[in-house]
């Protein structure tokens, strides 16, 4: 090869570096021993906001002492000659990871090569990363102390021959996967009952959510309950929400007041219960999910079925074990056993330590509770607490004198 040969060979050498330099998304700058600069890429003044023409005028103690480096790598290999890393702020704000490596020429520093990465984006996703796992800490907190909440509740009481029955009957579902419908006139243990199935079965440890049929707007109830893909609709989240059924996963989901789920959202539920299967609002796949489902209401289902406010096909899928509770004032050997559990709970919450006389208990095994368990609930907490008597708390409800009269002879 002649001498113009390999000159033009290494010319054209130098020219394919000086490309992969330049176009290099890293930033690579080159200094001497005495931290003058002697390359400086353009991948460099992207990330450090500095020219090449600045670089090159001043040295690199300067560069530290105007502010343009918080601190300099270069400075760190010149002193301990070794290879070193560092991540610094710069002036445009960048946060940048410098490599600086040593060159050695007859033993001494003869360059010093530093490579820059901007990593400020890498900061902040992982700062929004740190946030979002605060966040789901939280969330899974909430999700324990909810859970927790609801299912803590008081002893179940049972002693009359109908609670009995009901409570075997709900060891022996509890055993099973198989839908159960309570139910009964308002107050009576709906809720209740659902948890003692939940807190029998197998699925305890998984979650129990409660969708409150009645308490869930008609137009939100299909986005709640089933969840919803990224940007299905104005004002949803972002990411997209999980729904209740998928949050149930492994557990139970109580459908309570089912008597007022939404006539358009019946056929989904129906597929839900029948398939085991969710397909979130927005989305097209098909979700499996593991739950067990308990419907309740005080309304007469079967009727509404007749009139076609409720759909047939589905009531005969929640319909499968049937449970329905009595009110109290049919099975009034609950009601003394209920009052003393109540009234040691509310003498617990404020440190009272009242009890509930004879006479008292003898009114109350006569009023019919139309508002069952909650009223009786109710009264007992209002005795404790402002001392009224129990007959001066009912009288808007026995609204005849008569009745009121025959309550004192009792
Ligand atoms: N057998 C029982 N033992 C102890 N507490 C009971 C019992 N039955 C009901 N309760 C209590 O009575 C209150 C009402 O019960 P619950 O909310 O389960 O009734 P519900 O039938 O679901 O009423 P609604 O139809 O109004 O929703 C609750 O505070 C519950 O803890
Ligand atoms: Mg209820």
């Amino acid at each position: 090869m002649s001498e113009s040969e390999r000159i033009k060979e290494l010319q054209e050498e130098i020219e394919t570096l000086r490309t992969a330099f330049d176009s290099s998304y890293d930033g690579i700058h080159i200094l001497d021993s005495k931290g003058d600069t002697l390359y400086f890429n353009k991948a460099c003044e992207r990330i450090e906001g500095l020219t090449y023409e600045d670089a090159r005028r001043k040295n690199i103690r300067d560069l530290v002492k105007e502010g343009i480096y918080s601190e300099s790598v270069t400075l760190k290999v010149l002193e301990t000659k070794k290879a070193c890393s560092i991540v610094q702020k710069v002036k445009n704000g960048n946060v940048v990871l410098a490599t600086g490596t040593p060159i050695f020429k007859n033993g001494k520093i003869d360059k010093v090569i530093v490579n820059s990465r901007d990593i400020t984006e890498l900061n902040n996703l992982r700062q929004q990363l740190i946030e979002k796992e605060k966040l789901t800490e939280k969330y899974k907190e909430e999700l324990r102390i909810l859970r927790n909440e609801s299912l803590k509740d008081s002893h179940f009481i049972v002693n009359s021959q109908e609670m009995k029955k009901i409570e075997a009957l709900c060891s022996t579902v509890a055993k099973v996967d198989s839908t159960v419908l309570i139910t009964g006139e308002s107050g009576v243990g709906k809720g209740m009952i659902s948890k003692y199935i939940h807190n029998k079965s197998s699925r305890r440890d998984a979650p129990f959510i409660k969708v409150d049929c009645s308490a869930i707007p008609p137009n939100l109830f299909e986005s709640e309950v089933f969840g919803y893909e990224k940007g299905a609709f104005t004002g949803a989240e972002k990411s997209g929400k999980i729904g209740y059924l998928e949050l149930a996963n492994g557990g139970t989901v109580f459908l309570d007041e089912i008597g007022d789920l939404p006539i358009h959202m019946q056929p989904k539920l129906l597929r839900a219960i029948q398939d085991r299967e969710v397909v979130r609002v927005g989305g097209n796949e098909v979700i499996k999910i593991d739950v067990r489902f308990i419907a309740a209401t005080n309304r007469d289902l079967k009727r509404m079925v007749e009139e076609n406010k409720f759909r047939e096909d589905l009531y005969y899928r929640l319909n499968v074990v049937p449970i329905h509770i009595p009110p109290l004032r049919d099975r009034k050997e609950d009601i003394i056993p209920l009052i003393k559990d109540i009234a040691s709970k509310i003498n617990d919450k404020y440190d009272m330590n009242k009890i509930i006389s004879k006479d008292t208990i003898e009114i109350m095994m006569k009023y019919d509770w139309p508002g069952n368990v909650r009223e009786l609930e109710n009264v007992v907490e209002r005795m404790i607490v402002t001392g009224e008597d129990c007959l001066s708390i009912l009288k808007d409800k026995i609204d005849e004198n008569v009745k009121i009269a025959d309550y004192r002879n009792y």
